[in-house]
């Protein structure tokens, strides 16, 4: 028999969280620099598989099942901790289940979610495309999901998402601060904590204040998205918080840091965020109490933190020495990091102006990505094709000048890089990709 107080279980199912047997909420002592306020964090890697988003995939599962769905295999694009949590409730169940998602995922969570079971389909695709622009594995999952046997459960559309909140965060805040919480704050993915918890809690009390907190375009903060990329989910109803504050990578991955050294708190990249739009926000006035969602832990971003805390991690002098496993991949990343910091990149004004002049534009990325939003008179090649040797609609002539393009730079530097090495002597990378273009008003087709 399952006993909360003896933290005694019958099933890994039953640790899943709710009033009675709520994630820890921590008040953070040495970080908010108030006198009066009071920051609570509530840990959410306390779930069972490690993430906010267990709630949300135990949820979507129990709301299909109730509706007396016959589900077999389940598939959904994710940013990692919804597929590590539908993986989980997939192996309790006995479903089949495979998740679309970007290459720019941390290695850590693609590893993580083949290592639990997930048919991993991994696209080559930005962690936080545009509106406009379609995202991969949103595409890939719809298509996925409508073969027989299958099944998208669409944690951007499905309201279970919102309620899994509705029912479990806000409650369990309402209970652990007696009442007394008069500030929510979350980070902006789905939208799903944010919407359903906030709904709760004013529902409660009307003067508690919701606050979301998202990063700015081109973040590297896996499982939140940009201001203009929260179009895509349905669940970003600004309407109903009372703030929304915009965090950038640097403030997160900082303040992540403190709260590892100065609270001894384990926290991922997007408790960074959101604590630091809390600390923006919130009144240093008697009685205040906050409570902030911290996701996950930091076990899953390690790749995520060595790139954004370089002077953390000097090379070891044995990595440095030792032969690479795989010398071609090694190399091809030294060249990379070069070629971001080299002279052939050039910003979008640059790039319009070339474009006008007659330049040959290859736009790398995928074709459904160019259904939405291309530029006139480009030529699609996309990045795989190009990789593998093909040079389909390039000019034949070596020395005529080309741009490449993609969603957001990467994938034009990698594209700048092949073509480099097939012998094209003037290649230049928009910086910013399309999305810079786009939000610098510049035209497309
Ligand atoms: C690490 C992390 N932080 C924040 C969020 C945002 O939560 P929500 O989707 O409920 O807005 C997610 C969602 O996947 C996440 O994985």
């Amino acid at each position: 028999m399952s006993d909360h107080s003896l933290r005694t279980y019958d099933s890994i199912l039953d640790l899943l969280p709710n009033a009675d047997n709520p994630t820890p909420i921590v008040r953070l002592q040495r970080i908010p620099d108030f006198r009066h306020a009071q920051v609570y964090a509530k840990l959410e890697w306390y779930n069972p598989f490690g993430a906010v988003k267990d709630r949300v995939a135990a949820n979507l599962i129990r709301d299909a099942e109730e509706r007396g769905e016959k589900l077999e295999n389940l598939v959904e694009p994710t940013s990692g901790n919804t597929g590590i949590g539908l993986a989980m409730m997939s192996n309790a169940r006995r479903y089949g289940f495979a998740a679309t998602l970007s290459n720019q995922i941390p290695l850590e969570k693609r590893t993580a979610l083949r290592l639990f079971g997930t048919d991993l389909v991994e696209l080559n695709d930005d962690l936080c495309p545009m509106p406009g622009q379609p995202e991969g594995a949103m595409l890939e999952a719809e298509k996925l999901g409508a073969r027989p046997g299958w099944r998208e459960l669409n944690q951007y559309a499905n309201p279970a998402n919102p309620d899994a909140h509705y029912r479990t965060t806000g409650p369990e805040i309402w209970r652990q601060t007696g009442g007394a919480i008069t500030h929510f704050v979350a980070s902006l993915g789905t939208c799903g904590t944010i919407t359903g918890t906030g709904r709760f809690l004013k529902e409660q009390n009307p003067d508690v204040k919701v606050i979301g907190v998202h990063p700015g375009l081109g973040h590297d903060i896996p499982g939140v998205r940009a201001r203009r990329a929260l179009a895509v989910t349905d669940f970003f109803h600004p309407e109903e918080y009372d703030d929304i504050i915009e965090i950038d990578d640097e403030q997160s991955y900082g303040l992540c840091r403190r709260l590892h050294l100065e609270e001894s708190i384990i926290a991922g990249p997007s408790s960074g965020l959101a604590l630091a739009g809390a600390l923006r926000t919130i009144p240093d006035e008697p009685g205040v109490i906050a409570v902030v969602i911290f996701p996950d832990n930091a076990f899953k971003y390690l790749s995520s933190f060595r790139k954004h805390l370089p002077d953390l991690f000097p090379p070891e002098p044995e990595e440095a020495d030792a032969a690479p496993a795989n010398p071609f991949g090694e190399y091809l990343e030294d060249a990379f990091e070069l070629a971001k910091s080299g002279p052939d990149r050039v910003d979008v004004t640059e790039a319009n102006r070339l474009v006008e002049s007659g330049v040959t534009l290859v736009d790398v990325r995928n074709p459904p990505e160019l259904e939405q939003v291309h530029l006139r008179d480009s030529v699609n090649l996309p990045l795989p094709d190009l990789s593998a040797g093909s040079l389909d609609g390039l000019p034949t002539d070596r020395s005529t000048p080309i741009l490449t393009l993609c969603g957001v730079g990467t994938r034009s530097l990698y594209a700048l890089l092949l073509l480099k090495a097939q012998g094209y002597t003037d290649v230049r990378s928009v910086d910013g990709g399309i999305n810079a273009w786009v939000e610098a008003g510049l035209p497309t087709a």
